[in-house]
């Protein structure tokens, strides 16, 4: 039995910081920021918005869109480096607020691949028949971990958080392959004391050859060759990084994602949010094969080739 994607739900707050408001407070432009990142505008939540609160209510839209009652998820995995404390997890949280009573709970944190590693979790669980229902969030308030004087990170980032229900699914459709890694000797590039800290140039080159990389892994494990690839979702870090790793698949450039001129890096929500506004959109439809790919601080990374559909 393969496991797939049954229901995805996404939050994204209200609040739109265009460049031109980053641009009054710092000493930066909207022409770097969109040549450099492709960035035009993030959401910040408002105080009073937590990362539990944004990950409910991505949870809730998931459950809906899946048909499920809460009662059925049998483990909450939630990816996330910006919780709300140290503990209890969000996990935990969401467990409550949603009611889902039986399920097992933890958090993932591997940075912007973490909803990678959840969905790659959640399939373990559901393809050794041990649970059939697994709620993956990817959600991060990463507003609340910016050094808003430093230019080179606080243009980069936003909040938001994506959900999705994993579960049985028929045929031939569902999780094809996957590769996750890790790099711990690369950690120092980018972490978080108080504030997060990048070397933004080695993790753009880190980026560039992992995310081409792990493409062509999935592919090569799927069986499939870069012809049968329908749709392509990386991790919306910056379009010059998106751009390396779509040619390297030799994915046209309307197969590709990209939601990171609207909303910025949301690090392990960035995938989940735009695999709902695809679908949204019309542009993936049932049998279709995707490859999504992440990559992150640790450093990580983390790719799947799916054949959409239930
Ligand atoms: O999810 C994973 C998280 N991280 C990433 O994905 C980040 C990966 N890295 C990147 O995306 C890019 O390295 C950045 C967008 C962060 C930076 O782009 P870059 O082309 O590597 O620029 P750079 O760091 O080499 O900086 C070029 C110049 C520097 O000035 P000097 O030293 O050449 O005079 C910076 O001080 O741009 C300057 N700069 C800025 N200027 C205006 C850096 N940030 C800004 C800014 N506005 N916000």
């Amino acid at each position: 039995m393969n496991a797939g994607v049954v229901g995805i739900g996404r939050y994204l707050p209200n609040k739109v910081v265009t460049n031109f408001d980053l641009e009054k407070v710092m000493d930066t432009s909207d022409e770097w920021i969109r040549t450099r990142t492709g960035i035009e505008e993030r959401r910040i939540a408002p105080d009073e918005i937590d990362t539990s609160d944004m990950a409910f209510e991505a949870a809730k839209n998931a459950i809906k869109n899946a048909g499920i009652s809460a009662e059925e998820i049998d483990l909450i995995l939630v990816a996330t480096v910006t919780p709300d404390r140290p503990f209890p997890s969000i996990s935990c949280m969401l467990q409550e607020k949603l009611g889902a009573k039986k399920a097992a709970a933890m958090d993932i944190s591997a940075a912007c691949a973490g909803f990678m590693y959840g969905i790659v979790t959640a399939k373990q669980f559901i393809e050794t028949n041990v649970f059939k229902y697994i709620l993956v969030v990817g959600v991060e308030k990463l507003s609340k971990v910016t050094d808003w004087n430093d230019r080179n990170t606080a243009v980069l980032f936003g909040d938001g958080a994506g959900a999705a229900i994993i579960g049985p699914v028929s045929g031939n459709r569902g999780i094809l392959s996957f590769e996750l890694g890790a790099d711990g000797t690369g950690g120092k590039h980018l972490y978080q004391d108080e504030f997060i800290i990048m070397n933004g140039r080695e993790v753009f080159k880190f980026a560039v050859r992992q995310m081409g990389e792990s493409c062509i892994h999935v592919l090569e494990k799927a069986g499939l060759s870069k012809e049968e690839v329908d749709f392509f979702i990386p991790h919306q870090a910056n379009i010059r990084i998106m751009e390396a790793s779509r040619q390297r698949l030799e994915v046209p450039e309307e197969k590709m994602s990209k939601t990171v001129n609207k909303y910025g890096n949301t690090s392990s929500a960035s995938i989940p949010i735009s695999l709902v506004e695809e679908l949204e959109a019309g542009k993936i439809k049932d049998d279709d094969v995707i490859v999504m790919v992440g990559f992150g601080g640790g450093l990580t990374w983390g790719a799947i080739a799916i054949r959409w559909g239930k």
